[in-house]
């Protein structure tokens, strides 16, 4: 199935999660309801989208991480802070795919390869479930290319950006 379908003079239509590749990026359609927005909000509603289920953030190991590593059960490493971000998967707007890429791992550098203007810190803050041990492989992990464009996002929050 091509991923974008065109119906006369209508305007473009795409299946949730296929890749809208008509610019340069590498973008998908999400799902009603799962714009950048509609993830803010549900931050603010959500009563324990870590699924710390009353529990507090705490210390952990790279083992740790790495026993959560499938689309339902999502943790992931992004400066030092774990964070599940199972809830966030259906609102990426890069896909499920590209996010699957650092589950149970560290994805830092992956995050700043592809949109290091992106606050995940802020975006992610209620999906928190601890920082990594200090002196753990991975905890200080980072790099990766950074991009020259920065284009205006109708979707994104604007406090998503940095
Ligand atoms: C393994 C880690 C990740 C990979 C490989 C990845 C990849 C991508 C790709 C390919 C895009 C589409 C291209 C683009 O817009 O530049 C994208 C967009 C985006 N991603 Fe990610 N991403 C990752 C993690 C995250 C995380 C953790 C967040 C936030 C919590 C996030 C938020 C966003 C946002 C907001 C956009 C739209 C950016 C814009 O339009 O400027 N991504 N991502």
């Amino acid at each position: 199935m091509p991923a974008i379908r065109r119906s006369g003079g209508a305007p473009p239509v795409a299946a949730a999660g296929t890749v809208v590749s008509s610019d340069k990026k590498n973008r998908v359609v999400l799902e009603k309801g799962h714009s950048q927005v509609d993830w803010m909000r549900l931050t603010r509603t959500a009563p324990d989208l870590a699924g710390l289920r009353g529990e507090r953030p705490g210390l952990l190991t790279v083992e740790d991480v790495r026993r959560h590593s499938s689309a339902d059960d999502c943790w992931t490493v992004l400066e030092g802070r774990v964070y599940n971000i199972t809830p966030y998967l259906s609102f990426h707007p890069g896909g499920v795919d590209m996010l699957l890429q650092g589950a149970g791992r560290d994805s830092t550098a992956l995050f700043l390869k592809y949109h290091p203007w992106v606050n995940m810190h802020f975006m992610l803050a209620k999906c928190m479930v601890g920082r990594l041990e200090d002196g753990q492989p991975g905890a200080t992990e980072g790099g990766g290319a950074s991009r020259d464009e920065d284009d205006e996002d109708e979707d994104s929050g604007d406090d998503a950006v940095r």
